[in-house]
């Protein structure tokens, strides 16, 4: 099996652009009504783990398997309620985030469909 994702660490070469995605993404849900509550106050944690989690899914440094042990991502999300309007709303939060980001910019299909099929897989209403 092919796994397109595994190799844009390899591609981007630096963490910068996933911090990048990362606030740009975290600054929509910080104004998005339907996301925002679910998220705690402070989002510096949640900006940090989904930082290095997607860092570490495309190939690059395991530091957040090093800190947060196996990812479990579905364990993870079942305790927030995400139907259809939540996976929808967190997409297109990431959409928008992910065209602010050049270095993206030749991977946008491959991590346009992982997020996709990765955001129904966490749908658990
Ligand atoms: C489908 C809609 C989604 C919603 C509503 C959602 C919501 C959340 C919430 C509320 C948290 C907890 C933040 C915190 O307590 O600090 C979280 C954590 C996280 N989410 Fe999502 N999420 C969604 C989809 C995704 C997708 C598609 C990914 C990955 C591609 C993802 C990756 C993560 C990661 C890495 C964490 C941190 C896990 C940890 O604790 O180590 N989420 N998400």
């Amino acid at each position: 099996m092919i796994d397109p994702i595994a190799t844009i660490y390899r591609h981007v070469g630096q963490t910068e652009p996933y911090y990048k995605l990362v606030d740009e993404f975290y600054a929509r849900v910080e104004n998005d009504k339907l996301l925002r509550p679910l998220y705690p106050e402070d989002l510096s944690d949640a900006k940090r783990h989904l930082t290095l989690f997607l860092i570490q899914r495309t190939g690059g440094q395991t530091t957040y398997s090093d800190e947060r042990g196996h990812p479990r991502m579905r364990g993870r999300h079942m305790p927030f309620r995400i139907g259809v309007p939540e996976r929808d709303a967190w997409m297109h939060n990431m959409t928008e985030a992910l065209e602010t980001v050049p270095e993206f910019a030749p991977h946008k299909d491959d991590l346009f469909k992982f997020f996709a099929d990765f955001a129904t897989f966490l749908i658990n209403q």
